[in-house]
């Protein structure tokens, strides 16, 4: 009774929208760090690992910089980056009612997101640090904050009605059952699901789920070769192949190479273009966004990848995962068929 007493749900009046994401909420404090430093607070660089509100504290000190505040979650940068590329879009979180949350809350709607949000009165809403070393590689530390609860029966199963597409990321593995849940709701609407495990770290603590999600309900899968590698011996090539008989379609980002796409035994290779990189983050995040606008405005998966390979290094040559509002006119008129 006191958990329902603590739970408010915030939901869209009429509002209709093609694509739903359901994932964390989370506040990106992005800060420059020596490799030395990673490997002394965060283990293994290009990981992501949970620590305490005290420890960030702890990193924040050390490093004495202003950090830069960006709000993020993979899930999130793919369905904000899609709703700005001009498809209604709705994101379904639990965060917290704090300071962080609320902003988090804005900069969704202020992206042309429809919010559905089940208000955590207790829990911290969600705040990852991201340490980016001198290589552009990016290692994450997150908290535990109320995004963790967000549980199955949190889920408006009237929120998935007409939708066409549900996009998950890994991340939302940490909260049992919820993936499964919200990709069997999706199903069960018609709805194309898309998924994105987003850390090698999740898939290997995830592997036989994700084999069985794969199997069962995922339509489009994206992953980058450190997290194909979790999942298969083969060569990349062989690999996407391999998956491909697992969904209906598997994309491997490859980095400034650019994506690998299998579907139905057939793999093909679309080449990325050569930008000036300032902070890979949110490069998949965004390919994703651009790939899944061409699936839902009925181009082919070659044109499909090709939007991909652009909206994901449009996003590298700025610091975080948003790509400036001044720069999206541009891409529609460079993407529009
Ligand atoms: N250096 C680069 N030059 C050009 N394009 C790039 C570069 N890095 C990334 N991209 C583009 O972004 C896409 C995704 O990047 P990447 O392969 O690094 O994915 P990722 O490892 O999943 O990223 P993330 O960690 O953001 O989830 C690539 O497929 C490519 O289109
Ligand atoms: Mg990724």
């Amino acid at each position: 009774m006191k958990a329902l007493l603590l739970l408010l749900i915030t939901l869209p009046l009429h509002a209709h929208y093609d694509a739903l994401g359901i994932g964390t909420a989370m506040t990106d404090l992005i800060i420059t760090a020596s490799d030395e430093f990673v490997e002394r607070h965060a283990g293994k660089k290009g990981g992501s690992s949970v620590v305490t509100i005290a420890k960030v504290d702890e990193i924040l000190a050390e490093l004495d910089q202003d950090p830069v505040i960006i709000p993020g979650g993979s899930c999130a940068n793919t369905l904000k980056g899609l709703a700005r590329l001009g498809i209604p879009a709705a994101y379904h979180l639990r965060d917290g009612i704090d300071e962080y949350g609320m902003r988090y809350e804005e900069n969704l709607k202020q992206n042309n997101l429809t919010v559905i949000k089940v208000e955590d009165q207790e829990l911290p809403s969600g705040r990852l640090v991201c340490l980016v070393t001198p290589d552009k590689n990016r290692t994450f530390l997150s908290v535990p904050s109320a995004g963790a609860a967000f549980c199955p029966q949190d889920l408006q199963p009237s929120c998935f009605k007409d939708v066409r597409l549900v996009h998950l990321d890994g991340y939302s593995l940490r909260n049992k059952s919820l993936v499964e849940a919200a990709m069997k709701l999706a199903k069960a609407n018609n709805a194309t699901v898309s998924f994105d495990p987003g850390c090698f770290q999740l898939v290997r603590e995830h592997k036989s789920e994700i084999f069985s999600l794969l199997e069962q309900y995922v339509d489009i899968l994206f992953l980058n070769e450190q997290e194909l590698k979790e999942l298969s011996d083969l060569s990349a090539t062989e690999a996407c192949r391999a998956l491909s008989h697992l969904v209906e379609v598997c994309v491997v980002l490859q980095g400034q190479k650019g994506c690998l796409v299998g579907s139905k035994n057939h793999v093909f290779h679309c080449p990325s273009r050569t930008v000036e990189v300032v902070d890979t983050t949110g490069a998949g995040d965004l390919f994703a966004s651009g790939f899944l606008y061409g699936v839902l405005s009925g181009s082919d998966l070659h044109r499909a990848a090709y939007i991909g390979n652009y909206l994901g290094s449009t996003v590298i040559q700025h610091m975080g995962a948003e790509i400036p509002d001044e720069e999206w006119p541009q891409i529609l008129a460079h993407i529009a068929p």
